[in-house]
C-alpha cells in the first residue's frame, strides 16, 4: 500500500482560512484548503459553492446539487478511497465502498466554511490500511461513551484502528463469564491515583466490586457491543489486548494458581507450566472472540521478565518436556514465552483469526503468522519485515503520546517523562529507508500509543492527544 503523495494546488500564496475574502498573488480566494491528512491528490480552483451543513447532511435526496454515490464497480478508486469534486455545478463525491464514502464526508466536514465549500477535486486513498490509535484502559478506566468520544475525533482524523488495552496490573476491564471473579476481585482498587496507589508495593490494594469508594470499573459485554455498534459506524475496528503471559497481577488476585508461586502479589507473569494457564488462555480467547469481529486479536507479549520461570518447578518441567535449550541468542526461558504466544498463535488462527504481539514476541522465535507492534525503536519492525512479517510502527520517540509534549514540564500535568513535541510526530516516516519496496509492503500502519499511568481523566486523555493525533494521521 505505498503509495507516493502528491498533491498539487492550483492556486499560490498563502491564504487564510475563514470566511472573509482575502487576495494574494492577484487572485481573490475565499479559503485555502488545509485538511489533515493531507490527501493523495487535490487540486483546488478559484470559487465557493454556496451549500448549508443541512444540505450535505440530506445530501442525494434534498439537493440534486449535491451527490453521494457508493459505485462498486468503481475499479479506479481504492477499496478506503473516494473522488470528490466541487464546482459551479454541485457536489459529487463517488467511492466504491461505504468506507470511502465515509471517508469522503469526513474531507467534506472539513472543508466546509461559514461561505460553502471551496471549488476543489480530490482524489484520495490512505496510504496505510492500519491507522491505528491505542488507549490503556486499564491504568485509569474511561467508560464506552468516553471511548466513544475517542472515536469521533478518530475518525475525523481517518484513523480506522483502535487497540484497546483491556488487561495490566492496573485493573481487568472486561466482563469474562467464565472467570467472573476477574472483574469482580481484579477491577477495582484502592486509589484512583496510579502513582500512589502503585507505590504501595506489595500493600497495594485490589478491591472486591461495590467496595464504597473502590476507584475501577470493566466493560460488560453489552458495553462493547454497544461500542463496536458504534465504532461500525465510525469505520474503526476496535482491537483487543488481552496480556499475556506478564502484566497481568490483577489476575492472580482473582486466580493465584495460575502465577508461578500460587500467590497474589508474587509476580505479574504465568506460569507456564500449570495447564491450568492454557485453559484460561483459551476459555478466556473464545469469550474475546465471539464479543470482537476484529480478524487481529492483541496478546501483548512485552516486558516478561522470566525471571519467576528460572525458579519455578513446573516451568522448568515444561521447558524441559518441550526440550528447549539455550543457544547463543536465546535463553530457554525467552523460548518458552516464544512457546505460549506460538499456541496462542495457533489458538486464534484455528478461529479464524490474526496475532498482533508487541514486539518481543521476535525473542525465542516468532510464531509464523504474527504480526509485530515494533515500540521500544524501529528495530523489532525492520526484524518483523526482513522474516516476511507484517509490521505496525508505533516507537516510543516518535509516537508515545503518554510522553511530554513540551520541555516546560513544570507547567504540565505529571506524565511519564520523555519528549515527542508534535513537530516529532509529524516528522515521523513510517517505513525505514534501508528497507527495500519489497520489505516496506511488510509495513502495513502506524499506531499512537497513549499509556494512562498519568492521565486520570478523559479531558487529559484529549489534551495528550491532541493536536498530536492530526500529525499522526
Ligand atoms: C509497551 O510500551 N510496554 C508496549
Ligand atoms: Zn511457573
Amino acid at each position: 500500500m505505498l503509495i507516493p503523495k502528491r498533491v498539487g494546488k492550483v492556486l499560490s500564496g498563502t491564504f487564510l482560512v475563514g470566511s472573509a475574502l482575502f487576495t494574494s498573488c492577484n487572485q481573490t480566494v475565499e479559503t485555502q484548503i488545509q485538511l489533515i491528512p493531507e490527501p493523495f491528490e487535490m487540486t483546488q480552483s478559484d470559487g465557493m459553492f454556496k451549500v448549508s451543513q443541512a444540505m450535505l447532511v440530506g445530501a442525494g435526496s434534498a439537493s440534486n446539487k449535491v451527490n453521494f454515490r457508493v459505485d462498486p464497480n468503481a475499479t479506479d478508486i481504492p477499496d478506503e478511497g473516494y473522488q470528490l469534486e466541487i464546482d459551479e455545478a454541485g457536489v459529487r463525491l463517488t467511492a466504491k465502498t461505504e468506507t470511502g464514502l465515509f471517508y469522503g464526508k469526513q474531507t467534506l466536514l472539513q472543508l466546509l466554511t461559514p461561505n460553502g465549500l471551496p471549488y476543489v477535486k480530490i482524489n484520495d486513498q490512505p496510504r496505510f490500511p492500519y491507522r491505528g490509535l491505542h488507549l490503556d484502559v486499564s491504568r485509569h478506566f474511561f467508560d464506552k461513551e468516553e471511548v466513544k468520544k475517542l472515536m469521533n475525533v478518530m475518525s475525523y482524523y481517518k484513523l480506522n484502528t483502535l487497540h484497546l488495552h483491556l488487561t495490566d496490573a492496573g485493573g481487568w476491564r472486561l466482563q469474562i463469564d467464565k472467570y467472573p471473579k476477574l472483574t469482580q476481585e481484579g477491577a477495582f482498587r484502592t486509589q484512583s491515583d496510579w502513582r500512589e496507589w502503585w507505590d504501595n508495593g506489595k500493600d497495594r490494594q485490589y478491591l472486591k466490586e461495590g467496595t464504597e469508594g473502590a476507584y475501577g470499573g470493566y466493560y460488560t459485554k453489552d458495553d462493547i457491543r454497544d461500542m463496536l455498534a458504534y465504532a461500525a459506524e465510525k469505520h474503526i475496528t476496535i482491537i483487543p489486548e488481552i496480556e499475556f503471559p506478564a502484566h497481568s497481577d490483577e489476575v492472580f488476585v482473582a486466580y493465584p494458581e495460575l502465577c508461578c508461586a500460587g500467590k497474589s502479589h508474587t509476580s505479574g507473569d504465568f506460569c507456564i507450566g500449570n495447564p491450568k494457564t492454557f485453559e484460561f488462555m483459551e476459555n478466556v480467547l473464545t469469550e474475546v472472540i465471539e464479543l470482537f469481529p476484529s480478524e487481529y486479536i492483541h496478546v501483548g507479549g512485552d516486558e516478561c521478565p522470566k525471571i519467576r520461570w528460572e525458579k519455578c518447578p513446573k516451568c522448568q518441567a515444561r521447558i524441559k518436556e518441550l526440550r528447549l535449550k539455550a543457544d547463543k541468542n536465546h535463553t530457554a526461558e525467552q523460548k518458552l514465552q516464544s512457546y505460549i504466544i506460538n499456541y496462542a498463535e495457533q489458538f486464534l488462527n484455528g478461529k479464524g483469526r490474526r496475532i498482533i504481539g508487541w514486539e518481543e514476541i521476535l525473542e525465542g522465535g516468532l510464531a509464523p503468522n504474527a504480526t509485530v507492534m515494533s515500540w521500544r525503536g524501529i528495530e523489532g519492525g525492520i526484524e518483523a519485515v526482513k522474516h516476511k512479517h507484517d509490521a505496525i510502527m508505533t516507537p516510543s520517540l516518535f509516537l508515545y503520546f503518554d510522553y511530554y509534549q513540551t520541555m516546560d514540564t513544570d507547567n504540565e500535568p505529571p506524565a511519564i517523562g520523555g519528549y515527542v513535541p508534535l513537530e516529532k510526530v509529524y516528522s515521523y516516516e513510517p517505513v525505514p529507508q534501508t528497507l527495500t519496496s519489497e520489505e516496506a509492503k511488510y509495513i502495513v500502519g502506524v499506531q499512537a500509543n497513549l499509556w494512562t499511568e498519568y492521565i486520570p481523566t478523559y479531558s487529559q486523555v484529549e489534551y495528550m492527544e491532541l493536536p498530536r493525533m492530526a500529525a499522526l494521521s
